[in-house]
């Protein structure tokens, strides 16, 4: 059994400095496994004993996960620049000490954006060289073109020189403006500047996947959701791109 010092648990977990804590403590405003606990320096059984810290329970888990289906008009940083936080929309009990989202969607881009405090897992997320792939869908103000197939599958250079690794795009099914793209990497703008060099352009973009967990279709726009270990393990799961295509037909009815 994992023994660790409550105030330690509790600042691992939460924006509350040891010395608040401490005060906290004292009040009687934390609760291990229904009683008050005076003492900040109380050992304790991380794994199975239940703590509370002013009527909010904390997690065992030492790190937070957290999936944003992210509205336009936010921007994805921890404060506000040129628009509003993204970390706004997570509700305040979900926050945890150090929370920040893994990658960027601009700030007109809809879909899946992963919050964590992992900063391990964020950076094989995030990394140049990450193996996780993320598809997005993509409104395009002219019809897709199957010439697009093999540019993309080539690898694109951008509208600067830069160079894309080769990536997978496909138009929807019935619906000649609508394609799916699958990157590997994560460069400015990438995907509307991807299709800026074919000639073509990018009206509206949301994220269905990263690796093999897609944004779940019912979780409302705005709206977070806690991920699971099992929901973790999903994201380096390896997934066939006609596949993708499948399950995201699902998504043009939603959001
Ligand atoms: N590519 C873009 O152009 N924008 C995003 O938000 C993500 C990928």
């Amino acid at each position: 059994m994992p023994m660790m010092r409550l105030d330690k648990f509790i600042s691992e977990r939460t924006e509350y400095t040891r010395s608040q804590i401490k005060q906290l403590c004292s009040k009687g405003s934390v609760s291990v496994n229904g009683s008050a606990v005076k003492k900040s320096d109380t050992k304790i059984d991380s794994d199975a004993d239940k703590v509370e810290v002013c009527g909010r329970s904390l997690s065992a888990e030492r790190y937070s996960y957290i999936l944003l289906n992210k509205p336009k008009g936010y921007v994805s940083s921890t404060v506000d620049s040129d628009g509003e936080s993204v970390l706004k929309l997570v509700p305040e009990d979900m926050r945890t000490k150090g929370l920040f989202p893994a990658g960027r969607l601009d700030k007109d881009t809809t879909g899946a954006l992963l919050f964590t405090d992992d900063g391990e897992l964020a950076h094989r997320i995030c990394s140049p060289n990450s193996h996780i792939s993320k598809v997005y869908i993509a409104e395009l103000s002219r019809p897709f073109e199957q010439e697009y197939v093999e540019k993309f599958g080539k690898g694109l250079t951008l509208a600067n020189g830069e160079v894309c690794a080769p990536a997978k795009v496909r138009a929807a099914e019935n619906a000649e403006n609508l394609a799916f793209v699958e990157l590997h990497e994560g460069m400015y703008h990438q995907v509307k500047r991807m299709f800026a060099a074919v000639g073509n352009h990018v009206e509206n973009l949301k994220r269905i996947s990263l690796g093999g967990f897609f944004l779940p279709e019912n979780l409302p726009l705005g709206e977070c959701m806690c991920l699971l270990p099992k929901d973790i393990e999903q994201l380096f799961a390896k997934i066939d791109f006609d596949d993708i295509l499948t399950i995201g037909q699902n998504y043009f009815s939603a959001n």
